[in-house]
Order: C-alpha cells, then structure tokens, then sequence
C-alpha cells in the first residue's frame, strides 16, 4: 500500500516527535491523545521543531501552514480513516491491546498498524486484532527529529507489503530502517540492556569508576555516549524493567546487578531525578 496519511495516538514523548516526522516528511497526519492539555502542548512542539528545521535549512515547508494542515484530536475513532495509525500510548500492555481492539473495530480493512512499543511483544499486540499481516512494530528512538533508525518489528503473520510500506513511510521521513524478527528487547534494546549491566558489573569489581568505563567506551569504541551516561539518561528504573523482562525471557546474562537494584531503590533513578550513576545537581 502506498502510504498517504498517518494517524498518531498519544501525543506524549514520542508521539509528538512521530507526528513531527509524518508532517516534515509530506503525509497528511493526525494526533490524538486522551489529553486536550497535551495536544495543544505537542502542537507548540510540533511547530517548533518544524521551525528549527526550516531554519536549519532541513525542511523547506511553512511551519504554520504544515501545523494547520495537521489534525489534533481527542477523538480515537478519527484516527481510522488512516493509511497507517502508529501508537505512542504509554508502555503497558492491557493498554495497547485495548487502544488497537477499539481501533480495529472502526479503521479500514486495510489500514496497517504499528506499536512503537520498546519492549512489549508484537505478537501479544497483534493478537487483539484481526490484522496479523498488517500488523508491526514501529520502534522510534527519542528525540524523533534527531534519531535516524526506525526499527522495524516483524511477527510471524506480517507480510511482506506491511514491511515494504513501513520502509517507504521510513525513508520518507528521512529515517533508516532494519528488520528485526520479533524477539525481546528487538536488536537495539537488547544490545544496549547487556552492555549496560556488564558496566554495572565492572564497577562491582572494581575494574575502573564509572567515570572511566564511560571516558573508554567513548573514546575507545566512538560510541556517543558512555554506557552509565546513557543509564542515566534512560532512567535507572525503566532499564531495570527492561533488564528483569530480559533475564526472564532470555537467561541470566542479563540479570541485574545489586547495585543497579540498590540505586533504584534508594530513588536515583537518573537524569530526571537530578541524580543515578551521576549527580547533575552539582553541574
Ligand atoms: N520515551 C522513550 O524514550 C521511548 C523510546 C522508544 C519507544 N518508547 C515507547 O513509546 C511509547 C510511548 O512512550 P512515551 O515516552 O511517549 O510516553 P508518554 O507518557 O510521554 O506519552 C504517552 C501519551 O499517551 C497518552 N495516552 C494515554 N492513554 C491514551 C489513550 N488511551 N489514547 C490516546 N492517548 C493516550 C498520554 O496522555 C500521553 O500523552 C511507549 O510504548 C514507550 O515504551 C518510548
């Protein structure tokens, strides 16, 4: 199918940044959220953001024309007459199986649907549906405008022209995609979970301070960030989830360490807080 409109739901985090990206990349898009607040909120976001591309010479549109072309609403239902409705809502599970059953029961037959869920299993998703072919993962990193990979999560039931257009909707939103069959923590979270629990694994025995296990991932192996820094950034809790969902389902190299349970439970919990690994109340 070729792709023409978008439909969004949740306007939060990262649903902001996907309707952003549907705008800047020419589709007719659609926001809903079950907050009015939040949508005026992702509109300002919105606007701006297309505002600091244009004058970054990234996107040659009108800001206020793009923004007035885009449909905010607290309506789910209108998210239906969509080519392809991505969800942003938050991570739990009896949440999304419950957004897509409503949805499924008013969008078009061959309306494509995507989770950008990062760590719930498609399938499970899926399954509150009756669109397994038409059904992925859409797995977007924040911040949206800055980040060029888009994930793309496939069950046993996709097809392959829900793949292909997904690809196409990618590229033209000026993302990157790969392919990833499902499986938890997809390609991306799985990765970055097990190198942040071996770093939390070296400073339990003492191999260098967090300072240095990061200043040598940086500068040694060119990642942009250090393993503690992007912890933080992450928040201490939610990769905790991450890493107890992993070690039940993938084995014990990626059960947590006691000192990452010990900073989660003594709430340093990251970036957010003002201190995790680091103290950034201090800077
Ligand atoms: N934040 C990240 O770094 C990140 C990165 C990749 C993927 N994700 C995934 O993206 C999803 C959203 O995360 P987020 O960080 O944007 O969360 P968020 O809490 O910032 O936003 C979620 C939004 O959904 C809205 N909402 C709640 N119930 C709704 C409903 N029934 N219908 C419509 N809207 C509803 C909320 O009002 C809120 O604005 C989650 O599945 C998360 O795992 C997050």
């Amino acid at each position: 199918m070729d792709v023409q409109s978008i439909a969004v739901v949740g306007a939060g985090t990262m649903g902001r940044g996907i309707a952003y990206a549907a705008v800047a990349g020419g589709f007719r898009t659609l926001l809903t959220d079950v907050s009015e607040e939040i949508l005026a909120q992702a509109q300002t976001y919105i606007r701006e953001s297309l505002q600091g591309a244009k004058q970054r010479g990234k996107w040659d549109g009108d800001p206020d024309q793009a923004v007035a072309a885009l449909t905010l609403t607290p309506r789910l239902e209108e998210a239906a007459a969509a080519d392809l409705v991505i969800e942003a809502v938050p991570e739990d599970i009896r949440l999304k199986v419950e957004t897509f059953g409503k949805l499924d029961r008013v969008a078009r037959p061959d309306c494509i649907f995507a989770s950008n869920t990062s760590s719930l299993s498609i399938s499970e998703i899926s399954a509150a549906t009756m669109r397994g072919p038409r059904f992925l993962g859409m797995h977007f990193f924040n911040p949206v405008p800055k980040m060029k990979l888009v994930e793309l999560v496939y069950t046993a039931e996709t097809a392959e022209e829900t793949l292909a257009a997904a690809e196409a909707v990618a590229r033209k939103m000026g993302k990157q995609t790969v392919r990833v069959k499902e499986s938890p923590g997809f390609a991306t979270s799985r990765i970055n979970a097990l190198i942040g629990n071996e770093a939390f694994r070296m400073l339990e025995e003492g191999i260098a301070t967090a300072e240095d296990i990061d200043k040598a991932v940086k500068l040694g192996l060119n990642h942009p960030m250090g393993p503690f820094e992007m912890a933080d950034l992450v928040g201490l809790d939610v990769r905790l989830g991450v890493l107890e969902y992993l070690h039940r389902t993938l084995g014990e190299r990626f059960k947590p360490t006691r000192t990452h349970i010990e900073h989660v439970q003594a709430g340093r919990l990251g970036r957010k807080v003002g201190r995790g690994i680091y103290d950034y109340k201090k800077k």
